[in-house]
């Protein structure tokens, strides 16, 4: 089978797998803090899917939120970056609003992406140059937009952190308003559907933006740090992702200006 096509029914699966398995005792266990939780569902989804590719492409890299490949820092040969659930408090609390996102890269450059909206069964998927999708229906090119006339993801928990608060509260004092959803990879793909115009984030890890990236880019939009470079995929970084005219916008005049004090802060978030 085509490795895009192995890639879409295994993420589909793997929803199959969260719907039958989220009616079961959750066990919840704190990470880092308090409010950074995982669930056997997370750690047992990444697991499957981690054992079916492992079954058919031995040689293939996969990095995974829960434990699998964090020392891999090369780009080399295929890299799969997953995440099993993005948006776990969603998963807990609501129990909808969380996606799979899976980004698959050959030697560093984007080949495929998949965000799985498993609970509304919307599959966003993208084959690098081929177009981007939602389920079966291609998606449009994006629109430019004006940050005055713009909706911005952000997480609101950011503007109360002094130094990153004071250089985005004025982002979104000049949008027309702001959202946030609690997924980056549904948010990401919110942008890509024209849903959001842009989202905006000063910590991410690569499986919480791989998939998204790529579908993002299918349909002309850009996704950068905040310096204005490229999203590595294996390494976390500060998250700028809009249309191209609002990436350039919300870069060059509130991002760009402040880079020295983004270096530093960003140093802080590592
Ligand atoms: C989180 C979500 C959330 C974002 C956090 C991520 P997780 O991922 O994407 O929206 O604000 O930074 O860590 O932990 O639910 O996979
Ligand atoms: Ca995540
Ligand atoms: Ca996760």
């Amino acid at each position: 089978m085509h490795l895009y096509d192995f890639a879409k029914n295994l993420v589909l699966e793997a929803g199959n797998n969260i719907r039958k398995w989220m009616h079961e005792d959750l066990e919840i266990v704190a990470k880092s803090n308090p409010n950074d939780l995982v669930t056997n569902v997370d750690k047992a989804v990444e697991t499957f899917i981690v054992n079916q590719i492992e079954a058919q492409y031995p040689n293939h890299k996969i990095i995974g939120e829960e434990g699998h490949g964090h020392h891999i820092d090369s780009t080399e040969g295929i890299v799969w970056v997953i995440d099993p659930i993005d948006g776990t408090l969603n998963f807990i609390h609501q129990r909808q609003n969380f996606a799979i996102s899976v980004g698959i890269f050959k030697d560093g450059k984007p080949y495929a992406g998949f965000v799985y909206d498993v609970m509304r069964d919307i599959l966003y998927h993208a084959k690098s140059s081929h177009g981007a999708y939602k389920n079966e229906t291609p998606l449009p090119l994006l629109p430019s937009t004006q940050l005055k006339e713009s909706i911005v993801g952000l997480n609101p928990n950011w503007l109360t952190k002094p130094k990153m608060g004071e250089i985005l509260q004025p982002i979104i004092q000049e949008a027309r308003t702001a959202r946030a959803y609690g997924s980056a990879a549904l948010e990401i793909v919110y942008v890509a559907t024209g849903l959001l115009d842009a989202y905006v984030t000063p910590r991410l890890h690569p499986w919480d933006y791989a998939g998204g990236l790529i579908i993002l880019q299918e349909v002309g939009g850009k996704g950068t740090n905040f310096l204005g470079e490229p999203l590595s995929i294996t390494h976390h970084s500060t998250v700028l992702i809009g249309n191209a005219a609002i990436h350039e916008d919300i870069f060059m005049r509130h991002l760009q200006p402040k880079a020295q004090e983004l270096q530093t802060l960003q140093q802080r978030f590592k």
